[in-house]
This record gives structure tokens, C-alpha cells and sequence, in this order.
């Protein structure tokens, strides 16, 4: 039987690519959002990829969500925790509900979505975590002091929990996309892309999100149990590391 996977942010940007890819690996795939209803219902209608709304910064709403997924579908054999966003501003003009809203939609989401499949994938002695983690997590970003906090704080969630997902056939590994032509880096000031950042980016150009899709694909694979803990760059060779 094909196994589940789940996405988080799935129906938009760089996990709507992530869910398609799935899809057509042969994966039963189920994408949670959390607020465009509209953009929801026209991924599920162009892919026939059902969509699920809850708040990944909301535990109880994450047990609930995947409860809902799992009695519809089966255990969630692959998560991938996509969903984050951006609250940017100078550190000195940051807000806390800047902080915090970051804070917990990017970093505190993967508890409260990874706690609740953790037990089930333990017992079944197999499991899938692919955290999206981001090029400013590893290089820090002026004007992201909360998302490069958030995201470096994904990779040691990463780090850790791979060690203890290792001897029962769970792998936990990261992503770090560069910049990704999607809404979020569409919301900067193209001044600012094109005078800051895209100097910056070897290739000359953004991602596109089917170019992290494919990193999914293969850390989610049968024959990828050997890596993890991994931090996986795809980022035009904006930051090696
Ligand atoms: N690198 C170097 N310098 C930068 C810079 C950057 N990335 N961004 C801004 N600056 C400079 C500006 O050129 C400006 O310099 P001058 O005063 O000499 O002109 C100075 O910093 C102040 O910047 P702003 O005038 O833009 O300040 P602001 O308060 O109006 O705006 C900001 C601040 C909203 C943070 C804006 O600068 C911005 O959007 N920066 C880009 C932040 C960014 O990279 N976000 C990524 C979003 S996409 C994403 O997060 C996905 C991912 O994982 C990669």
C-alpha cells in the first residue's frame, strides 16, 4: 500500500510542489493550510490532492488535524514540516507579535506536528521527517532576526532528533532552500532582491519551487535510510556550507 505523507503549508508555493511530487511518486498525500481557502480548493481541484485546514502553531489543533488525516488515509509514514512565514523588519522595529508569530508558525510547529506521528512511527519502525528549514537559518538575514532565529532553531531540532529516531528506522533531516520564486519572496521589495540578494545568488536567478520538491522526494525514499541528521543546501550557491 502506498505510504502516507503529510505537508504542511501544502497547498502553496514550495509545499504545493512538494505535494504534486509526492503524488507522483507514488505517495497518498494529504496537505494541511491554514488560511487561503481559495487557493486550497483550486490545488485539490487541479491535483485531486485533498487539503485539511488547521494552525500549525496550535498543538492541539496539529492532534486534531492529524487525527482527521489518519483516520481518512492511515498513519503518516512521511512528515514534511513546510508551513513558515515571514514577519521582516529591522531588529529595532521589530515587534514581539513579530517575534512570536514567527517564532511559533516556524519553530514550534515541528513539535506540535512531529510529537503526535512520533509514537506511531516508533512502533511501525519506519519513518519520514523532512523539516524545510531556509538558507537564512544557516547564514542569518538582516531585517529576519525572528525567521533565521526560527530556522537555525529547525536545525537543531533536526540534529537531536535524528539521533533519537536512528535505531528505530526513523531519519529526520533538513532542507535549506535558498531564495524560491513563491509569494513570500515576491512580499520583498524587488529593490531590495534585486540590489541585496540576487547579487548574492551564483546562478543568477531564484529557485523555483520544484527544485526543493525534488530534495523531498529523495530524503523521503525506501533507500534513504542511511541519511540523517542531514542539512540538505539548495540554494544556487548563494551559502556553502
Ligand atoms: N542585504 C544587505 N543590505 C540590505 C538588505 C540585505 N538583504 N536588505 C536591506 N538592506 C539595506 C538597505 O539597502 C538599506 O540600506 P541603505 O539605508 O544604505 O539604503 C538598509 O539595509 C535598510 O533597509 P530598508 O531601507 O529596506 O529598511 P526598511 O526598514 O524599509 O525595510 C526590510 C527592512 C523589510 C527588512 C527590508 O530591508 C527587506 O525586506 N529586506 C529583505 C529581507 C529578506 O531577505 N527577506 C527574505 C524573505 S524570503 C524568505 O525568507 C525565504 C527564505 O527562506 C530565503
Amino acid at each position: 500500500m502506498a505510504r502516507v505523507a503529510l505537508v504542511t503549508g501544502g497547498s502553496r508555493g514550495i509545499g504545493a510542489a512538494i505535494s504534486v511530487a509526492l503524488k507522483q511518486a507514488g505517495y497518498t498525500v494529504a496537505a494541511n493550510y491554514a488560511g487561503n481557502d481559495e487557493a486550497a480548493a483550486s490545488f485539490t481541484k487541479e491535483t485531486g490532492i485533498p487539503t485539511y485546514k488547521w494552525d500549525v502553531s496550535n498543538y492541539d489543533a496539529c492532534v486534531a488535524g492529524i487525527a482527521k488525516v489518519e483516520a481518512a488515509h492511515g498513519p503518516v509514514e512521511v512528515l514534511v514540516n513546510n508551513a513558515g512565514i515571514t514577519r521582516d523588519a529591522m531588529f529595532h522595529k521589530m515587534t514581539k507579535d513579530m517575534w512570536d508569530a514567527v517564532i511559533n508558525t516556524n519553530l514550534t510547529s515541528l513539535f506540535n506536528m512531529t510529537r503526535p506521528v512520533w509514537e506511531g512511527m516508533r512502533a511501525r519502525k519506519f519513518g519520514r521527517v523532512i523539516c524545510i528549514s531556509s538558507v537564512n537559518g544557516q547564514k542569518g538575514q538582516m531585517g529576519q532576526v525572528n525567521y533565521s532565529a526560527s530556522k537555525a532553531g529547525d536545525l537543531g531540532f533536526v540534529k537531536a532528533l535524528a539521533q533519537e529516531g536512528a535505531r528505530v528506522g526513523i531519519t529526520v533531516n533538513a532542507i535549506c532552500p535558498g531564495y524560491i520564486a513563491t509569494d513570500m519572496v515576491k512580499a520583498v521589495d524587488p529593490a531590495v532582491i534585486e540590489k541585496n540578494i540576487l547579487p548574492h545568488i551564483p546562478t543568477g536567478r531564484l529557485g523555483e519551487p520544484h527544485e526543493i520538491a525534488r530534495a523531498v522526494v529523495f530524503l523521503a525514499a525506501e533507500d534513504a535510510g542511511f541519511i540523517t541528521g542531514s542539512t540538505l543546501s539548495a540554494n544556487g550557491g548563494q551559502y556553502m556550507i
